[in-house]
């Protein structure tokens, strides 16, 4: 007999139709009700034994965890919370789940904190959240590929391991086949990195903006997708060692074009889980307003999960650029009484504080500030026209969420080869190390533009969950690499 998913029975089955299930015990209650879970969907499919026509030690191996196979019949249910449910005539135990192992574990029904869950990474994915979490991720990057395919964006691969530090902020982990414990060294005490496998420094990539760029060049519009590794110490609930990028590049782009892509994206993003993940996400809401009722009043957010997502749907992000901003902060009464830890005045960079008041108490809404000092942003963001003496500034752009903070990075880069030779200088960036980035300056040099979106952060945002490791299925930070 065909087996058929808990998500489709439950969406097209018919009373009368003979199925197979297959599926993970959630509970069976009295020997008599299965909830039968096979992660299609958050719902369970209800079987109902009889318990008379089975053997008494094949009931036994019916418990939470157990993997079972069912055949039998679907019947209309009698019980409230299920409309139809599974009339049992076989069961077949595939792997049994040791009733005391299962006690030991994040399986046993009861509520687990989730620094707890995130120890048993590999049993994590059977709660309903975790099941829930890791579905809506899937849907946040399927419809991120729908997005710019429907758009006419092609799919670049940049490397993984590379020489280059397209961020230039050095957080990076090198890669090397070296024996660590002997490394070959020149004369003057240095690494001899000629014997090592890529005769090179190399690393792990922080971005792959830069080769992205010399797709665009040629292919127009192209979009990366892959992971990204930052070896900065930040243990914080936004920040992971390994992490996810989404990073279009753009030929023919404006810092306008570009914050008009990265907008209709994210409110694209959330539409699409919102139509897609209807079950989901109305759990996730749910779960948040009962996590809310036990936080203080202050700490509470106004809106709900999913008031929040069709705000952003629905709302124009507030644009600024950085030296209004500054002007805001300072003015705001929270200065003026001093609140803030650190200072304020242009030339400095907006610290978390600054940002998270701009977003949750100014604006209240998704913010995208432009135009920042060139002095905290990286090299290849293109200088801007027209800047006061001393008040220099490029085309960048940051988009900023509430609960989230910076979840887009991105400007439009400098085309001008003179230009990009004198940010290399200025940068401490030797020319002979980017010749190939340099070269896209002489052959057909275009404006063109582009952005990083932070994949755990958008998945962050749309489940309303509030630490980034809990969105990301084996989560890497400082001191942690478990499983
Ligand atoms: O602002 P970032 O560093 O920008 C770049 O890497 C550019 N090359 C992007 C581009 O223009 N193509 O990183 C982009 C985004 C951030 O806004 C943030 O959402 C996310 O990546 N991000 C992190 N997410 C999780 N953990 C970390 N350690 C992150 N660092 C950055
Ligand atoms: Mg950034």
């Amino acid at each position: 007999m065909k087996r058929i998913k808990i998500a489709d029975i439950l969406k097209t089955a018919t009373v009368g139709q003979e199925l197979n299930v297959k599926g993970w015990v959630r509970a069976f209650r009295s020997n008599r009700f299965i909830q039968l879970n096979d992660g299609s969907t958050i719902n369970n499919l209800q079987a109902v034994v009889d318990f008379e026509k089975f053997d008494e030690a094949l009931l036994k191996k019916i418990t939470t965890g157990a993997a079972i196979s069912l055949t039998g019949k679907i019947v209309a249910s009698e019980g409230s919370g299920q409309a139809i449910e599974l009339f049992v005539e076989t069961i077949e135990i595939l792997g049994e789940a040791n009733p005391d192992d299962v006690q030991k574990t994040v399986m046993q029904p009861k509520k687990h904190s989730l620094e707890f869950l995130r120890e048993q990474a590999h049993l994590r994915f059977r709660t309903n959240l975790f099941g829930t979490v890791f579905r809506v991720r899937h849907a946040v990057a399927y419809s991120i590929h729908k997005f710019f395919n429907d758009r006419g964006f092609f799919y670049l691969h940049t490397p993984i391991i590379t020489g280059s530090d397209a961020e230039g902020a050095g957080e990076m982990f090198h890669v090397t086949n070296f024996n660590l414990d002997n490394i070959p060294k020149n004369e003057d005490g240095t690494v001899n990195y000629k014997d090592d496998f890529f005769e090179k420094p190399v690393n792990l990539t922080v971005s792959g903006q830069l080769e992205a760029e010399l797709g665009a060049m040629a292919l127009g519009q192209v979009y990366t997708f892959g992971p990204t590794f930052r070896a900065e110490n930040s243990n914080t609930s936004r920040h992971l060692a390994e992490f996810w990028m989404i990073e279009p590049e753009v030929a023919f782009s404006d810092l306008n074009d570009n914050m008009d892509l990265a907008e209709a994206m994210l409110k694209y993003i959330c539409q699409y889980v919102m139509e897609n993940c209807p079950d989901d996400i109305a759990f996730l809401n749910e779960r948040e307003k009962a996590e809310q009722t036990q936080k203080p009043a202050s700490e509470r957010s106004e809106l709900t999960l999913i008031e929040r997502l069709n705000f952003v749907i629905n709302n124009d992000f507030k644009r600024i650029t950085y030296t209004e901003a500054i002007n805001v902060l300072v003015n705001s009464a929270h200065y003026k009484k001093k609140k803030f830890k650190y200072d304020v005045s242009w030339g400095t960079d907006l610290q978390s504080e600054h940002e998270r008041y701009l977003v949750e108490k100014e604006f209240n809404s998704p913010v995208i500030i432009t135009n920042y000092p060139a002095s905290f942003k990286a090299f290849y963001m293109r200088r801007d026209d027209n800047c006061e003496a001393g008040k220099e500034t490029v085309a960048a752009m940051d988009i900023l969420f509430p609960g989230i903070g910076e979840m887009v990075g991105g400007s439009q880069r400098e085309e001008r080869l003179d230009v990009l030779k004198e940010k290399c200088a200025a940068f401490g960036i030797h020319e002979e190390d980017l010749w190939w980035y340099l070269d896209t300056r002489k052959f057909g040099t275009a404006p063109h533009a582009g952005f990083g979106l932070g994949f755990e952060r958008m998945v962050m945002f749309v489940t309303g969950m509030t630490n980034i490791r809990d969105v990301i299925p084996f989560p890497r930070t400082p001191g942690n690499a478990e499983f």
